[in-house]
């Protein structure tokens, strides 16, 4: 497991050292302490399914936190800008961009092709990638392929909904979609699917932290490829893309972004 994460780890590092981009956000990052101190720093709006742990999720205080909660918050203070977060659900979440509801959206998302037609990525900030969940006596779940004649619990629009519905066909009853990752799992746990897919930090946390409700995790690596979360902003709002991504850069060289890593994934 350790590898694992230490591999994603690197591979997170990577894309960002190497990305093409490199050169203008460090100006970015350069003339953005200045700017901090004269001007009153811009607070956005940030959009973030808080069903979602550990990368958002409400704590005590309904206050949203986790993961992209704290990477966002310290590539802000590098990017010499402010964040709000508001629970925001899953569905209706891309368009509060256009509508100017949300200046970001914070959510775990993917970023994917189909989805850059209608917005904004920053940096890529983490690699995940599609994980299954099933009952822990069932025996004949080994691979993605043997969900081919079960159902399947996802969240819907996902890009666990994109793979199951490549394996499944879109319209098959089979498929059934919930509105958020937990109302998915909770379907398992009732029987009323065979299996759930959604994304490997999401489904193993909940699996590891509720091990009364008997479920378990089946990986795919060869049927399901690595994904990238980044955060989302509407469509040509390149400014606070570039904000964020003078951060995400800063908090990347100066181990900040390392830390809150180990913090939520390292090997307890
Ligand atoms: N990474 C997946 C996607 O982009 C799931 C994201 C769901 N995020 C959430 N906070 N509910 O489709």
């Amino acid at each position: 497991r350790r590898t694992l994460l230490a591999g994603l780890l690197l591979s997170a590092f990577a894309l960002t050292a190497c990305g093409k981009k490199a050169e203008a956000p460090a100006e970015q990052a350069a003339s953005s302490a200045p700017a901090q101190a004269t001007a009153a720093a811009k607070e956005y709006l940030v959009g973030s399914d808080a069903s979602y742990a550990p990368f958002e999720f409400l704590n005590d205080k309904k206050e949203v936190q986790g993961f992209d909660v704290e990477v966002l918050t310290a590539a802000a203070e590098k990017g010499g800008f402010k964040v709000k977060f508001v629970n925001t659900p899953w569905e209706g979440m891309f368009a509060t961009l256009d509508q100017g509801d949300r200046d970001l959206l914070a959510s775990a998302i993917t970023i994917t092709d189909e989805r850059k037609k209608n917005m904004d990525f920053s940096d890529p900030y983490f690699e995940a990638r599609q994980l299954i969940a099933v009952g822990k006596n069932v025996t004949d779940v080994k691979t993605f392929q043997d969900l081919k004649n079960k159902k399947v619990a996802v969240q819907t629009g996902t890009t666990g909904d994109e793979v199951v519905q490549k394996l499944l066909g879109k319209t098959n009853p089979n498929i059934k979609r919930f509105e958020s990752m937990p109302l998915a799992l909770k379907e398992l746990e009732n029987g009323g699917v065979d299996a759930a897919v959604g994304d490997n930090g999401v489904v193993s946390n909940y699996v590891i932290n509720n091990p009364q409700n008997g479920l378990a995790t089946v990986e795919d690596t060869k049927s399901f490829a690595p994904e990238y979360y980044g955060f989302a902003a509407k469509k040509g709002n390149a400014e606070v893309l570039a904000k964020v991504n003078a951060g995400l850069k800063a908090i990347k060289a100066d181990g900040t972004y390392d830390a809150i890593y180990k913090k939520y994934f390292a090997k307890k």
